[in-house]
């Protein structure tokens, strides 16, 4: 029988799957399977997204101008090469869609955001995977695997679902290495939880070279995943490939007013960011005490090892935090004893720690 075939490459992706959300049997649970930001976004933010809703018979600004004013004002850059896009998750594809195609490689870290697999494979293109060390990004690792077909190279930093991050020098290191005519792409979407005097986000790399860029998201810190809204900072060369293909109204009214309102209450942000910091180190050295051991984390999650010894396994966690109403997100495949869990609020943070101290004591 002849039908339609899809592109090479196609049948070949994994479908994604979402954090967990729901507990049969259990009305609220405490969702920690996402990395979303449990303070929520700026009042403003709502505020803003209110007033738009009132004006859904208008298409939204297709050129982005107010959202791409509001984040070059506050992080100090140059508006014109800001593209917003459908979540940095569509960015992410688009630039994939621009640069890499059938026969080309992308080289990414193994650890990162799964969409860039699936987009790359979409693409046609041949993904190569670099192994990471100690749970970090190995800058040796993807250097070897740069070949004359490389065309785009990816990492996370900070990475999920490790949490950690590569520092500047390494972060600068790997891009020396790279042809200047690989794309380099630096995934942030955690970049704003970070308190690190060595951690360089990429954004001024951006005004050095032709070939960075970096992504950034209104889906964590800001707290307005549903609305999908991410950013990313590119030269002018990029931006002008990607503006050729972006679809001139993938970001809706009240998303672009909502983020640009949240971009702006800076106050609020340096709040969520201390109230995590602070979150980030009690939990670790809880968790220490019970003798796991929790990878050392910048962002708004962590990923805790489990000994594997005397049952306690992340299988069995998950399940004992499932018990109360509790959703972490397990990673690896069965047999891998690792889990990863969103910092939450202070109850929802004291409940996994109470849960998790009668489970390793039990
Ligand atoms: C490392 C990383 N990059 C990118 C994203 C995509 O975020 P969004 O498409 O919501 O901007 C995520 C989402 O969880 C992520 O963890």
């Amino acid at each position: 029988m002849s039908y339609p075939q899809p592109k090479p490459g196609v049948l070949k992706i994994a479908r994604y799957i979402q954090g967990q959300s729901e507990i049969e049997g259990v009305e609220n649970p405490i969702k920690l399977s996402s990395n979303e930001s449990s303070a929520g976004p700026s009042p403003a933010a709502v505020t803003a997204y209110q007033r738009a809703g009132q004006q859904l018979n208008r298409y939204p600004d297709g050129a982005q101008t107010c959202l791409r004013n509001a984040i070059a004002e506050v992080y100090n850059l140059d508006a014109e090469r800001i593209i917003c896009g459908n979540g940095s998750d569509e960015l992410l594809a688009l630039f994939l869609r621009a640069y890499a195609g059938v026969g080309d490689q992308v080289l990414l870290s193994e650890n990162g955001f799964i969409m860039c697999r699936i987009h790359a494979i979409g693409q046609g293109s041949e993904v190569v995977v670099a192994p990471e060390q100690d749970y970090l990004v190995d800058v040796d690792a993807l250097l070897e695997r740069v070949s004359d077909k490389t065309r785009v190279v990816i990492i996370a930093n900070p990475n999920n679902p490790t949490g950690t991050y590569l520092p500047g020098g390494e972060l600068k290191r790997l891009h020396a290495g790279l042809p200047k005519d690989v794309l380099f792409i630096i995934d942030g979407a955690y970049a704003e939880y970070v308190m690190r005097d060595d951690y360089e986000d990429g954004l001024a790399l951006v005004d050095r070279f032709e070939n960075i860029v970096v992504t950034r998201t209104f889906s964590k810190i800001y707290g307005l995943p549903s609305l999908r809204i991410g950013w990313a900072y590119c030269p002018e060369k990029v931006v002008d490939a990607v503006q050729r293909i972006r679809t001139p109204f993938n970001t809706n009214g009240p998303a672009l007013a909502a983020a640009a309102a949240a971009v702006k209450d800076t106050a609020y942000t340096k709040h969520v960011c201390e109230q995590n910091a602070h979150w980030l180190g009690r939990i670790a050295s809880h968790l220490s005490e019970l003798g796991l051991f929790v990878v050392p984390s910048v962002t708004n999650f962590y990923l805790i090892r489990f000994p594997g010894s005397h049952n306690k396994t992340a299988q069995g966690a998950a399940a004992y935090l499932q018990k109360r109403g509790i959703i972490p997100r397990p990673v690896g495949g069965e047999g891998d004893n690792h889990l990863r869990i969103t910092v939450g609020s202070s109850s929802e943070n004291e409940a996994v720690l109470q849960a998790l101290t009668e489970y390793m004591q039990s």
